[in-house]
């Protein structure tokens, strides 16, 4: 980035899934690779941010210059975040939170002999993105929707009921695990869509359209 669109911001990053124990051996998570959140955190650092990502459980190398901490659940990445949100002037949501936690953890391994089926009950977790959009004197925020259907219409409305400046969809069978990423920006302007771009370039194109938006606010 030249000039560095970023310089002096401090940027907070969630990536990747979240995942919920049913024993000490299973769990149950949301698909998400994680190269995303990753790439729009390397893009921050690279714009010229202090960068902080707060990553579930991913396959992949931590962007350099990138200060990080690992969690696995829903419940520790809202700890973590809640913890620091404050000292964040932008809070990228982009993980993938697991929307329910199983209520009726077992500490046992549950065996199969025996069982005929496995009962598990769930309890939700918190809305991260809405916590922090709702704070006072908190940081500008950025969430992601995933869909499958009625992007525009879902998108939208979800951006209006958590309350964030900008909102990020896209249609979840065209970018899940891939390197490419088709992107529609919302915000209370309307719509604009991004061209269809590898995840590196989108989280380009998505930083400089965040500070613009952000230095305008
Ligand atoms: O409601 P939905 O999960 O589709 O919203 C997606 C956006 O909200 C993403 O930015 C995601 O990171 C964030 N989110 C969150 N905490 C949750 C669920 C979603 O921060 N429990």
């Amino acid at each position: 980035f030249s000039p560095k669109v970023l310089a002096n911001t401090r940027v907070l990053i969630t990536a990747g899934p979240t995942e919920e124990p049913i024993d000490p051996v299973r769990v149950i998570t949301n698909k998400s690779s994680g190269k995303m959140g990753y790439a729009i955190a390397k893009a921050a650092f690279e714009a010229g941010a202090t960068v902080h990502l707060i990553s579930g459980p991913t396959a992949l190398a931590k962007p350099y210059g990138v200060s990080s901490e690992d969690v696995l659940t829903a419940r520790q990445m809202h700890t973590a975040v809640m913890r620091q949100a404050k000292d964040f002037d932008i809070f990228i949501s982009v993980a993938a939170v697991a929307d329910w936690h199983i209520s009726n953890y077992s500490d046992q391994k549950q065996k199969k002999q025996g069982q005929t089926g496995l009962h598990l009950e769930f309890a939700p977790n918190p809305d991260i993105l809405a916590e922090v959009a709702a704070l006072d004197k908190g940081p500008w925020c950025v969430g992601f929707a995933a869909e499958t259907e009625n992007l525009s219409e879902y998108a939208q409305a979800k951006r209006q009921r958590k309350n964030v400046p900008l909102l990020v969809g896209n249609l979840a069978q065209h970018v899940m695990s891939a390197d490419q990423t088709t992107m529609v920006l919302f915000d209370d302007k309307g719509e604009q869509a991004l061209p269809i771009l590898a995840k590196t370039e989108a989280a380009t194109a998505l930083i400089r359209a965040i500070s613009e938006r952000y230095f305008a606010r």
